[in-house]
């Protein structure tokens, strides 16, 4: 039914309405717009509030706006087709969870899911239909801003989190999900946005075209296409990789947008002469809608008209998004999406995701140092400093892409923090530094009377970091220091040229570590950074990425209540820029690292290995050696492996298990190690349970030299652990 619903529409559709349906205008204007809207020439639209796009905040979108937008579309123009509305929903909407790489830190496919199903369900009652979001692209150099808004440097952590992204915002039925930027886009050159991408087609297939399949076998909706060109052939125009690939072997019936004015930078790439240029190679290749560049709903008419492009482009576009929009039920009167039929306001509210943004948050949470310090537990005569830029800030713990998360809901750092230490036993004292109190003050409710006192004073820091901090520091017992970077610094063109903390951060840390007292030190940061000299200095330090809406109390859970941090990197963290770009999943050399020996292919002034690598970050578990069911597995069976684990800690935990394949010999070179399995397990205080990895030959495979996918027959071995000291592997035979 849904094809003939579509047929009937299209043969009902003169050329510019078919052409109206794959254009999509930034905002539209209902005035200025009306014509357009009577005409059918606008087919969907973007953002819906007012503003321009980007990595800013654009005074949210309102559902009275959509349904103004949704009732000119349908009730002015002849078929009455609605407009898909779309916005950039990355990490939430209104009540915002971590960015994408901190959720990846979990490794955990049931927070990635709840997370995006609860961000589409608020974002369905402000009228929404279609989110741009998962990133999948794969990334191995944080200088790209973007690796915010990514899972990470494994095509299979990636695969896994991006389909269990497109399940929950799917899942509603209401709102499409965008797989996103296809393909290459993690590659930019420099770690510089939009630059270009250089990687053959076997590193393509093995790697970075790897999650979007996954994306697309989860059924996500539709695919955007990246910024950048790839081996010198810019995306927006790729026939191969849009046309041939992602549409033809793989089938993909949804829908390809191109991203903001992709379509017009095909003629500053240089490889069309102008906009009519760009459209013509545009719609060849496969991009069914033009975001915002005007190209299609300017040329597309007049070149089918002309001979130049052939129809059945054009019709096979329009099929799409028409399919698109009978999938999603807007054609049907009582779709919930529609003005005046939705009633999804419950779902607006914060109350109901606050507890999912705040546990999402402390599951992120990686604890890469901990001599005894967490959680914290100071002595009833102890001052404790609370200190760093982002002790009160706010708009900065929600990370890049936030369009209508509202910073005034943000639970802030010390607040949170000095309420926990309240709860620990009544502080016998709470002191302000210097000037303001600010939220300390307003949740000083805490602070009463003094029982059994746990600490004598906090003092929170104005978040100027500077002199005064090295002052206050000298009378604290313990300091706590938020560091690390603000939200622009990284996201959307925001890349840097340096992998360190921002100016000024690491000397305060080092004259604080100078005085002698404790210090934990907690990164707040859209990248991962180099952090080796902080490591040094701290003795305690945890990577917290932008948490999102709950970032205060999450905090307070894991510093202060105990609540298990076990996020594992998803990116490795690199010694300095110059190691950069760095995975744990490097192809051999013929002299391959990580021997150090000079001929190696080493760095000769510092160790060529990962500042911590991917995978790495505090567990209460202990691992028993790894044993396998059988040494012998078919092509087309399974592996089945097992260990145990044992919980040392005094509280439940649910953490990943990481397996990793090494295939010895094969057609093309093959990573030395490769993330090829997760396992999430929720061990009781003090119990082993045993943890089996059932994987399919079929994930031992890879595309050979002629480019098609094959398992061979050899050895490979399995790793569990890495890079833990308990690692352990076995070895089999695929026959
Ligand atoms: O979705 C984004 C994309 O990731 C980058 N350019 C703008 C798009 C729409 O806002």
């Amino acid at each position: 039914p849904v094809e003939e619903r579509v047929a009937a529409l299209l043969d009902a559709m003169t050329l510019p309405e078919l052409v109206g349906q794959l254009h999509q205008p930034a905002n539209v204007d209902l005035e200025r717009d009306a014509a357009l809207l009577a005409a059918g020439a606008i087919g969907s639209t973007l953002h819906a509030s007012g503003a321009t796009a980007g990595n800013v905040r654009d005074g949210g979108v309102s559902r009275d706006r959509v349904d103004d937008l949704q009732r000119a579309a349908i009730e002015s123009s002849r078929l009455g087709i609605p407009l898909l509305i779309a916005r950039d929903v990355i990490h939430g909407h209104r009540t915002v969870a971590p960015i994408p790489l901190g959720q990846a830190a979990t490794f955990d496919e049931q927070v990635v899911h709840d997370v995006a199903a609860r961000a589409a369900l608020e974002a369905s009652a402000d009228g929404l239909t279609w989110t741009f979001a998962p990133m999948l692209d794969v990334v191995d150099d944080p200088r790209w801003g973007r690796v915010a808004e990514s899972f990470g440097e494994s095509p299979l952590l990636t695969a896994r989190l991006g389909a269990a992204a497109v399940r929950g915002f799917q899942a509603s039925g209401l709102v499409t999900a965008c797989a996103k930027h296809y393909v290459g886009y993690g590659l930019s050159r420099g770690g510089r946005d939009y630059a270009t991408a250089e990687v053959g087609e076997i590193t393509l297939r093995n790697r970075h075209l790897v999650p979007f399949r996954a994306a697309v076998d989860a059924g996500v909706g539709t695919v955007m296409a990246a910024f950048c060109d790839v081996d010198g052939v810019p995306m927006h125009s790729h026939h191969h990789l849009l046309r041939e690939v992602l549409k033809g072997e793989w089938g993909f019936d949804g829908v390809v947008v191109a991203d903001w004015n992709g379509i017009g930078e095909l003629v500053e790439h240089g490889v069309a002469a102008d906009l009519r240029d760009a459209a013509r190679l545009a719609i060849e290749a496969g991009v069914d809608v033009d975001m915002v560049s005007g190209a299609y709903a300017a040329h597309l008419a007049a070149l089918v008209e002309g001979g130049e492009v052939d129809l059945e482009l054009v019709r096979d576009a329009a099929r799409r998004v028409l399919r698109l929009k009978v999938r999603l039920g807007l054609l049907d009167p009582d779709c919930a999406s529609l003005p005046g039929r939705g009633d999804l306001a419950g779902s607006h509210g914060l109350g109901l995701d606050r507890a999912l943004a705040r546990e999402a948050a402390a599951r992120s949470f990686v604890v890469l140092r901990n001599d005894g310090m967490l959680p914290l537990r100071p002595r009833p005569t102890d001052t404790v400093l609370l200190t760093g830029a982002y002790t009160r800030e706010r708009a900065s713990l929600l990370g890049t892409w936030v369009l209508d998360g509202d910073p005034e809901q943000v639970s802030a750092v010390a607040p949170a923090v000095v309420r926990a230490l309240g709860e620990l036993a009544e502080l016998a004292e709470l002191t302000a530094g210097a000037g303001d109190a600010g939220g300390a003050d307003a949740d000083g409710d805490a602070v009463g009377v003094v029982a059994e006192p746990t600490v004598r004073r906090v003092l929170v820091d104005d978040g100027a970091f500077a002199d005064r901090t090295l002052r206050l520091a000298r009378d604290a017992d313990l300091t706590v220091a938020f560091v690390g970077e603000h939200a622009a610094r990284s996201g959307e063109d925001g890349s840097t040229s340096d992998v360190g903390l921002p100016p000024g951060q690491l000397e305060v840390l080092r004259g604080i570590a100078a005085l002698g007292s404790r210090l934990v030190v907690v990164v707040l940061t859209g990248r991962p950074l180099a952090l080796g000299e902080v490591l040094d200095l701290a003795d305690a330090v945890v990577l917290a990425w932008h948490p999102g809406t709950e970032a205060g109390e999450a905090l307070a859970d894991v510093l202060v209540r105990g609540v298990p941090a076990t996020g594992r990197l998803p990116m490795s963290l690199p010694r300095s820029v110059g190691h950069l770009p760095i995975t744990h999943a490097e192809r051999p050399s013929g002299r391959p690292l990580p021997d150090e020996a000079r001929g190696r292919g080493r760095y000769i002034d510092a160790p060529s290995s990962a500042g911590v690598p991917f995978g790495a970050g505090a567990s209460a578990l202990a691992y028993g050696s790894l044993t396998a069911a059988s040494g012998e597995v078919t092509r087309d069976g399974e592996a089945v492996v097992t260990l145990e684990v044992t919980n040392r800690s005094d509280r439940e935990v649910r953490e990943p298990v990481l397996l990793f394949l090494r295939d010895e010999v094969a057609e093309v070179t093959r990573p030395v190690r490769e993330l090829v399995d997760v396992q999430v397990v929720t061990v009781p205080a003090g119990a082993s349970v045993p943890v089996t990895f059932r994987v399919p030959a079929h994930a031992f495979g890879y595309h050979g030299r002629d480019h098609a996918f094959r398992v061979d027959p050899g050895r490979v071995v399995l790793t569990v652990g890495w890079p833990r000291a308990d690692a352990s592997a076995v070895v089999l035979d695929v026959v």
